[in-house]
Protein backbone atom coordinates (compact mmCIF):
# COMPACT_ATOMS: atom_id res chain seq x y z
CA UNK A 1 0.00 0.00 0.00
CA UNK A 2 1.63 3.30 -0.74
CA UNK A 3 1.80 6.22 1.89
CA UNK A 4 -0.82 8.14 -0.01
CA UNK A 5 -3.48 5.70 0.58
CA UNK A 6 -2.44 4.91 4.20
CA UNK A 7 -2.71 8.63 5.01
CA UNK A 8 -6.11 8.60 3.39
CA UNK A 9 -7.09 5.61 5.08
CA UNK A 10 -6.27 7.97 8.78
CA UNK A 11 -8.49 10.47 6.88
CA UNK A 12 -11.48 8.48 6.76
CA UNK A 13 -10.76 7.22 10.67
CA UNK A 14 -10.41 10.54 10.97
CA UNK A 15 -13.77 11.70 9.70
CA UNK A 16 -15.80 9.14 11.79
CA UNK A 17 -15.92 10.75 14.91
CA UNK A 18 -14.53 14.40 16.01
CA UNK A 19 -13.23 13.01 19.29
CA UNK A 20 -11.28 10.41 19.98
CA UNK A 21 -11.34 8.95 23.33
CA UNK A 22 -7.44 8.29 24.88
CA UNK A 23 -7.86 5.15 26.78
CA UNK A 24 -5.58 4.23 29.32
CA UNK A 25 -6.67 0.67 30.92
CA UNK A 26 -5.53 -1.58 34.18
CA UNK A 27 -7.81 -4.04 33.61
CA UNK A 28 -8.65 -5.25 30.21
CA UNK A 29 -11.55 -6.81 31.00
CA UNK A 30 -13.05 -3.60 31.22
CA UNK A 31 -12.25 -3.07 27.51
CA UNK A 32 -15.73 -4.67 26.14
CA UNK A 33 -18.28 -2.55 28.11
CA UNK A 34 -16.04 0.48 28.31
CA UNK A 35 -16.11 0.63 24.54
CA UNK A 36 -19.93 -0.57 23.98
CA UNK A 37 -20.21 2.63 26.19
CA UNK A 38 -18.54 4.76 23.78
CA UNK A 39 -20.25 3.71 20.33
CA UNK A 40 -23.42 3.70 21.68
CA UNK A 41 -22.75 7.77 23.11
CA UNK A 42 -21.88 7.72 19.26
CA UNK A 43 -18.09 7.58 19.28
CA UNK A 44 -16.79 5.06 17.23
CA UNK A 45 -13.37 5.25 17.14
CA UNK A 46 -10.85 5.02 19.99
CA UNK A 47 -7.26 5.28 21.30
CA UNK A 48 -6.27 2.52 23.64
CA UNK A 49 -2.69 3.65 25.00
CA UNK A 50 0.53 1.35 25.26
CA UNK A 51 0.94 3.08 28.84
CA UNK A 52 -0.41 0.41 30.82
CA UNK A 53 0.01 -3.51 30.32
CA UNK A 54 -3.65 -4.28 29.76
CA UNK A 55 -3.48 -2.24 26.45
CA UNK A 56 -2.79 -4.58 23.92
CA UNK A 57 -4.92 -7.25 25.19
CA UNK A 58 -7.55 -4.48 25.90
CA UNK A 59 -7.61 -3.70 22.31
CA UNK A 60 -7.59 -7.07 21.03
CA UNK A 61 -10.89 -7.51 23.05
CA UNK A 62 -12.60 -4.81 21.62
CA UNK A 63 -11.49 -5.79 18.43
CA UNK A 64 -13.19 -9.17 18.63
CA UNK A 65 -16.37 -8.28 20.19
CA UNK A 66 -16.92 -4.50 19.38
CA UNK A 67 -17.34 -4.66 15.46
CA UNK A 68 -18.50 -1.20 15.36
CA UNK A 69 -15.85 0.68 17.39
CA UNK A 70 -12.36 1.68 15.16
CA UNK A 71 -9.22 0.57 17.29
CA UNK A 72 -5.84 2.79 17.32
CA UNK A 73 -2.73 2.03 19.51
CA UNK A 74 -1.10 5.05 20.90
CA UNK A 75 1.75 5.82 22.97
CA UNK A 76 3.22 4.27 19.80
CA UNK A 77 6.97 5.03 20.96
CA UNK A 78 9.22 2.49 19.04
CA UNK A 79 9.06 0.71 15.70
CA UNK A 80 8.85 -2.26 17.80
CA UNK A 81 5.86 -0.78 19.70
CA UNK A 82 4.29 0.07 15.76
CA UNK A 83 4.79 -3.56 14.79
CA UNK A 84 2.75 -5.16 17.45
CA UNK A 85 -0.29 -2.30 16.73
CA UNK A 86 0.02 -4.07 13.10
CA UNK A 87 0.06 -7.41 13.95
CA UNK A 88 -3.08 -6.68 16.02
CA UNK A 89 -4.77 -5.76 13.31
CA UNK A 90 -5.76 -2.34 14.85
CA UNK A 91 -6.94 0.44 12.23
CA UNK A 92 -4.23 3.23 12.75
CA UNK A 93 -1.26 3.99 15.07
CA UNK A 94 -0.60 6.90 16.93
CA UNK A 95 2.53 8.82 18.32
CA UNK A 96 2.67 11.74 21.08
CA UNK A 97 6.05 12.40 19.19
CA UNK A 98 8.25 11.35 16.46
CA UNK A 99 11.52 10.01 15.60
CA UNK A 100 13.35 9.12 12.45
CA UNK A 101 12.91 5.64 12.99
CA UNK A 102 9.68 5.56 14.33
CA UNK A 103 8.76 7.47 10.48
CA UNK A 104 10.61 5.44 8.98
CA UNK A 105 9.74 2.23 10.23
CA UNK A 106 5.70 3.41 9.75
CA UNK A 107 6.63 4.45 6.11
CA UNK A 108 7.56 1.44 5.43
CA UNK A 109 4.76 -0.61 7.48
CA UNK A 110 1.03 -0.26 5.86
CA UNK A 111 -0.46 0.70 9.15
CA UNK A 112 -1.42 4.20 9.07
CA UNK A 113 0.68 6.17 11.29
CA UNK A 114 -0.06 9.67 13.34
CA UNK A 115 3.30 10.87 14.77
CA UNK A 116 2.98 13.88 17.45
CA UNK A 117 4.38 17.39 16.93
CA UNK A 118 5.13 19.76 18.69
CA UNK A 119 7.42 22.35 16.93
CA UNK A 120 8.18 23.16 13.57
CA UNK A 121 11.00 21.24 13.55
CA UNK A 122 9.27 18.03 14.49
CA UNK A 123 6.58 18.42 11.85
CA UNK A 124 9.58 19.50 9.05
CA UNK A 125 10.75 15.82 9.82
CA UNK A 126 6.91 14.54 9.60
CA UNK A 127 6.05 16.42 6.36
CA UNK A 128 8.92 15.85 4.93
CA UNK A 129 8.59 12.00 4.95
CA UNK A 130 5.20 12.42 3.82
CA UNK A 131 3.23 12.30 7.33
CA UNK A 132 0.70 15.16 6.88
CA UNK A 133 -1.93 14.51 9.30
CA UNK A 134 -0.34 14.09 12.65
CA UNK A 135 -1.02 14.79 16.52
CA UNK A 136 -0.78 17.82 18.25
CA UNK A 137 0.59 17.19 21.69
CA UNK A 138 0.64 18.53 24.50
CA UNK A 139 -1.90 20.82 22.70
CA UNK A 140 -2.99 22.80 25.62
CA UNK A 141 0.82 23.62 27.28
CA UNK A 142 2.24 23.68 23.85
CA UNK A 143 0.39 26.70 22.63
CA UNK A 144 -3.18 25.78 22.48
CA UNK A 145 -4.78 26.95 18.91
CA UNK A 146 -2.58 29.83 18.14
CA UNK A 147 0.66 27.24 17.82
CA UNK A 148 -1.59 25.60 15.23
CA UNK A 149 -2.47 29.20 13.44
CA UNK A 150 1.31 29.71 13.63
CA UNK A 151 2.40 26.01 12.14
CA UNK A 152 -0.42 26.22 9.51
CA UNK A 153 2.29 29.26 7.64
CA UNK A 154 5.23 27.43 6.50
CA UNK A 155 2.88 23.70 6.55
CA UNK A 156 -0.07 24.58 4.92
CA UNK A 157 -1.15 20.81 4.18
CA UNK A 158 -0.81 19.51 7.87
CA UNK A 159 -3.58 18.80 9.34
CA UNK A 160 -4.24 18.45 13.15
CA UNK A 161 -5.43 15.72 15.66
CA UNK A 162 -4.98 17.91 19.16
CA UNK A 163 -4.25 16.33 22.50
CA UNK A 164 -3.37 17.03 25.52
CA UNK A 165 -5.35 19.52 27.98
CA UNK A 166 -8.79 19.01 25.95
CA UNK A 167 -12.04 18.59 28.03
CA UNK A 168 -15.37 19.56 27.17
CA UNK A 169 -15.32 22.75 28.36
CA UNK A 170 -12.91 23.71 25.41
CA UNK A 171 -13.23 21.01 22.59
CA UNK A 172 -15.68 22.78 20.65
CA UNK A 173 -13.11 25.79 20.00
CA UNK A 174 -10.75 23.05 19.01
CA UNK A 175 -13.31 21.14 16.53
CA UNK A 176 -13.66 24.86 14.63
CA UNK A 177 -10.37 25.11 13.49
CA UNK A 178 -10.33 24.29 9.82
CA UNK A 179 -7.04 22.70 10.02
CA UNK A 180 -8.24 20.46 13.09
CA UNK A 181 -9.79 16.84 11.92
CA UNK A 182 -10.03 15.47 15.32
CA UNK A 183 -9.32 15.72 18.61
CA UNK A 184 -8.07 13.61 21.47
CA UNK A 185 -8.39 13.23 25.03
CA UNK A 186 -9.03 11.26 28.46
CA UNK A 187 -11.76 13.84 29.42
CA UNK A 188 -14.57 11.22 27.93
CA UNK A 189 -13.28 7.65 29.71
CA UNK A 190 -10.64 9.04 32.87
CA UNK A 191 -9.00 6.10 33.94
CA UNK A 192 -10.73 6.47 37.45
CA UNK A 193 -14.18 6.25 35.91
CA UNK A 194 -13.15 3.16 33.78
CA UNK A 195 -11.80 1.70 36.64
CA UNK A 196 -15.03 2.18 38.83
CA UNK A 197 -17.04 1.10 35.59
CA UNK A 198 -19.02 4.13 35.45
CA UNK A 199 -20.15 2.89 31.69
CA UNK A 200 -23.66 5.18 31.95
CA UNK A 201 -21.23 8.60 32.92
CA UNK A 202 -18.85 7.52 29.82
CA UNK A 203 -21.48 7.14 27.66
CA UNK A 204 -23.39 10.55 28.58
CA UNK A 205 -19.94 12.50 27.99
CA UNK A 206 -19.39 10.43 24.83
CA UNK A 207 -22.75 11.35 23.59
CA UNK A 208 -21.99 15.35 24.19
CA UNK A 209 -18.75 14.73 22.59
CA UNK A 210 -20.26 13.19 19.58
CA UNK A 211 -22.62 16.33 19.52
CA UNK A 212 -19.92 18.80 19.41
CA UNK A 213 -19.61 18.02 15.57
CA UNK A 214 -22.41 15.57 13.76
CA UNK A 215 -21.29 13.31 11.49
C1 LIG B 1 -2.66 11.79 25.04
O1 LIG B 1 -1.89 10.86 25.16
O2 LIG B 1 -3.16 12.11 23.96
C2 LIG B 1 -2.94 12.65 26.22
O3 LIG B 1 -2.41 12.12 27.38
C3 LIG B 1 -4.33 13.05 26.42
O4 LIG B 1 -4.22 14.18 27.20
P1 LIG B 1 -5.33 14.57 28.27
O5 LIG B 1 -5.23 13.53 29.35
O6 LIG B 1 -4.94 15.94 28.74
O7 LIG B 1 -6.65 14.53 27.59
Amino acid sequence: MSSQQTAARLRDVFALAPVIPVITIEDAGQAVPLARALVKGGLRVVEITLRTQAGLDAARAIMAEVPEAVVGIGTVLTPADYERAAELGAAFAISPGMSVELLDAAKAGALPFAPGIQTASDLMACVTRGFELVKFFPAVPAGGLAAIDALAGPFPNARFCPTGGINAGNAAQWLAHKKVLAIGGSWVAPAADIKAGNWTLIEQRAREAAALRPA
